[in-house]
């Protein structure tokens, strides 16, 4: 009897079953929900419109006795999110484990070509055994067209991924292109060979959550950029998410009214911050007194959490923000803050949102094993994200700005649109101690109280050589402003701004050091 026999009703039922009831018993008992009641708890209630229910596998897998399946392992379509158009893919686990073959791979092409030309976001729900075994060949064909559509697709939509259960091998490659990608703890895991092959090869013991688990690639590789608890948690973290992103590199992120006034005064801050220059406190304070309703979406909050990254609004517009964090190792940049910071900047600046950089670090972080592991060559791709962004960049000083990272965060030199520092501020080319050190040797050997002696060196030097009036002077800062009109100079910048455009050398693309 042929597959599609039957009517059109009976065969829309049974296209909508998967793999049966037994699956997707299974799927449940282990904290899984079905592709389908995924993707009703990702979209706008009664959006979905699917594209290939009736999809079959190719007779090579069917002739190895696990029969064809309509729709082939995923569900693919087109439906919203906060009223605006999203394409979706869902892996449907209890269909040949969600493997990915020849239909399969083809029916996710497919969406990500639509997605592309009709400029709105991709989002892959991703839970899948990798490569179709049976499809040999074609089910590495699938993966490879896949990964062609995540590259020519970056830079144009954003694309996000969901991992909701196995995701291994050459498939991780496809959500490691896309801009951001979530995981939920206990269920998901990204790894390119799992446990047992590890074992063979290299003789080390892991299993499966330690290897890469939620927890694992959220504070530690960097892979993922969110961790959530439970699948309806992490659906509700893509739509805070997507609220601050266009559809396309085409379209400005929706600006929404502020209630919140844009002259509103932030005299919080100078409580805040602390006036001696090594004492801790929490920049995320900060960035929730100078933006609209204090409302900031992070992004890789437990990675390199010695930078801050995410959006907000500041009237009403989207921002990007960027800010070192004295709360965790003195906002000293490293390799992996150096990373997730360039990949956040070249995200906001192919989505055309503006850049706010709150900088207060003593410098890049000294040691062999940051030289030997090449902190040079990421501390590199700051540079060169930053002094490649056309968006509008503004940044602001609120504390210590020494040595190389004052260059890197987003200073004049690299085209600082608007370039602000508090009057308290030090910038120069290290830190009062190390310079006063440096310069005044044989008097502080020879002293008869070396203690007072440094101290008065130091604030000499922080008057002299540190004060950023002489940065004003040389036209490297537009002005020092008082802590308590931060948000108002902000938001009137980034008016300032807006029309911004930029023209550089006609090229096929820079070669940031990777
Ligand atoms: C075909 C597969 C499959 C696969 C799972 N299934 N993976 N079928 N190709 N790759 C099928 C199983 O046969 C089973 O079918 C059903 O899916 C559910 O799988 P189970 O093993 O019962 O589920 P579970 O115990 O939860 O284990 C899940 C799993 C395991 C850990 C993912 O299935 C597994 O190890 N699969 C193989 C993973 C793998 O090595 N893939 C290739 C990676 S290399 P029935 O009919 O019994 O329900 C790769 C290369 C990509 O992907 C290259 C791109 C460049």
């Amino acid at each position: 009897m042929s597959v599609f026999s039957g009517s059109l009703d009976e065969l829309r039922k049974s296209a909508r079953l998967g793999g049966g009831d037994q699956r997707v018993q299974r799927q449940h008992q282990q904290g899984k929900q079905t592709a389908r009641e995924r993707i009703d708890l990702l979209l706008d209630p009664g959006t979905f419109q699917e594209i290939g229910l009736f999809a079959v596998n190719s007779l090579h897998s069917a002739g190895n006795g696990t029969g064809r399946a309509f729709g082939d392992g995923v569900i693919t379509g087109k439906g919203k999110i906060n009223d605006q158009p999203v394409y979706v893919f869902a892996q449907d686990f209890t269909v040949k484990g969600g493997s990915v073959g020849k239909v399969h791979g083809r029916k996710i092409a497919r969406i990500m070509d639509l997605a592309i030309q009709n400029g709105a976001p991709l989002i892959g729900l991703n839970d899948s055994g990798g490569a179709r075994i049976q499809e040999g060949v074609n089910s590495l064909a699938a993966y490879g067209e896949i990964f062609y559509r995540n590259v020519q697709a970056s830079g144009v939509i954003p694309q996000i991924s969901i991992i909701l259960g196995p995701c291994a091998g050459g498939a991780v490659y496809s959500p490691a292109i896309t801009d951001f990608v979530f995981m939920v703890e206990g269920t998901s895991q990204m790894f390119i060979t799992g446990p047992e092959v590890i074992r063979e090869v290299t003789q080390e013991e892991i299993e499966l959550e330690s290897l890469g688990g939620a927890g694992i690639h959220h504070t530690h590789s960097g892979v993922a950029h969110f961790s959530y608890k439970d699948e309806a948690q992490a659906f509700e973290g893509v739509r805070q998410l997507l609220s601050f992103l266009p559809a396309n590199n085409l379209t400005p992120p929706l600006s929404i009214p502020s209630l919140d006034p844009t002259d509103r005064p932030t005299p919080e801050l100078e409580d805040i911050v602390p006036d001696k220059t090594d004492e801790p406190y929490d920049i995320k304070e900060v960035i929730s007194i100078l933006v609209d309703g204090g409302e900031f979406f992070e992004i890789q909050k437990d990675y390199a959490p010695n930078i801050v990254v995410g959006f907000s609004r500041l009237n009403g517009q989207v921002v990007g923000i960027v800010a070192n964090q004295p709360d965790h190792l003195a906002g000293v940049l490293d390799i992996n803050a150096s990373d997730k910071a360039a990949r956040f900047i070249r995200f906001c600046d192919n989505f055309h949102i503006p850049l706010l950089t709150l900088v207060d670090t003593p410098g890049f972080l000294p040691g062999i094993d940051q030289e030997h592991e090449g902190i040079i060559r990421h501390g590199a791709k700051m540079i060169f994200a930053y002094a490649e962004a056309s968006v509008p960049k503004i940044t602001l000083i609120l504390r210590k700005a020494y040595g190389g990272a004052y260059i890197v965060m987003g200073s004049k030199h690299l085209a600082g649109d608007q370039n602000f520092a508090w009057p308290e501020a030090e910038i120069a080319v290290m830190g009062p101690q190390g310079a006063v050190k440096i310069l005044h040797r044989k008097e502080l050997a020879q002293a008869a109280d070396p203690q007072a002696l440094q101290r008065e060196l130091a604030q000499s030097y922080r008057e002299n050589l540190a004060s950023p009036f002489l940065a004003a002077g040389e036209g490297y800062l537009d002005d020092i402003i008082a802590p308590l009109e931060s948000r108002a100079r902000i938001i009137h910048a980034l008016e300032t701004f807006q029309n911004k455009r930029v023209s550089v050398p006609q090229r096929k693309h820079g070669n940031i050091p990777l």
